[in-house]
């Protein structure tokens, strides 16, 4: 595996890598991996002949009363993992590498973000999508994989990909849960021991949504009623969000029926969790 972390050496890679004509699998991450992104490196392995994995935890989309200065770091740890896991090209660059100046472009998304986590962190994804943009050029994949989990983020960056033509193809995997469902998140570590025991009610709350639906339930209003009931009988987390819509465009829905996703958001004392079903209905 070849780390790299500058921008120099990654163009000069993949220029060799073009030349030998090999199909390329991308997989942009911000670190501190967990089986969630292995799943998407197992996946880029099994499709293509080189896998590039890039750790960069983006400080433009982080809000200022957020997270990035504690977001989890361990650099050497990834490494290891990444190696382990069949990543050819591991590119880690520094904030200086990334952003050298003050941008003299601004990316704006304007569709898909003001529902869910958009909603509340604003220029969130313009932040997702600049760096994206860059990632994109730079490593010039075949296809670049995402985890289900951020659904509205495989949303957004397929649009992304769509309104600005980049030559790859946006593949999102399942969301790797631990046993007791709780879905696998960098973000989990925050977490206290209670917490923790109650984190799991996030995905039965979704799945006793899922239930209401086979069983003939097309109100999305219901759905939403009977998720947060749940959810406040079972966490002490205060529920930021419970939104029904369809997906992957995000719109609100009467009835459901179609691509729906039923996506939810519950602040603990210590972390801030979401999880998301899609079914078709
Ligand atoms: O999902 C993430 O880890 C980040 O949003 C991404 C896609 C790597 C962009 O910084």
């Amino acid at each position: 595996m070849k780390k790299l972390e500058t921008i120099e050496q990654l163009k000069k890679s993949i220029i060799e890598l073009k030349h030998e004509n090999k199909s390329i699998g991308f997989v942009p991450t911000m670190g501190f991996l967990h089986e969630g992104h292995l799943s998407l490196i197992k996946k880029a392995r099994e499709n293509h002949d080189i896998v590039v994995l890039s750790i960069f935890v983006n400080p433009l989309q982080f809000g200022p009363n957020e997270d990035f200065e504690r977001y989890p770091r361990d650099i050497h740890r990834d490494e290891q993992l990444a190696l382990e896991s069949g990543v050819d090209v591991l590119f880690a660059p520094t904030l200086k590498e990334m952003y050298p100046h003050s941008p003299s472009i601004k990316m704006k998304a304007i569709s898909r973000v003001d529902v869910l986590c958009g909603k509340k962190r604003e220029g969130h994804f313009d932040g997702v999508v600049t760096v994206l943009t860059k990632l994109f050029h730079l490593v010039q994949p075949d296809a670049a994989y995402f985890g289900q989990k951020d659904a509205q983020q495989v949303a957004v960056v397929e649009a992304l990909v769509k309104d600005l033509n980049f030559p790859l193809q946006i593949i999102s995997v399942p969301t790797v849960r631990e046993e007791n469902g709780l879905a696998k998140s960098s973000r989990n570590v925050y977490l206290t021991n209670s917490e923790k025991q109650e984190a799991p009610q996030l995905y039965r709350s979704l799945q006793y949504g899922v239930q209401a639906i086979e069983n003939g339930e097309r109100d999305p209003f219901a759905i939403v009623q009977m998720i947060s009931t749940y959810l406040n009988e079972h966490t002490s987390g205060e529920v930021d969000y419970i939104e029904v819509y369809s997906y992957p465009s995000l719109e609100a829905v009467n009835v459901l029926q179609g691509n729906i996703i039923i996506a939810i958001a519950v602040q603990f004392q210590s972390a801030r969790l979401i999880d998301n079903i899609i079914i078709e209905i």
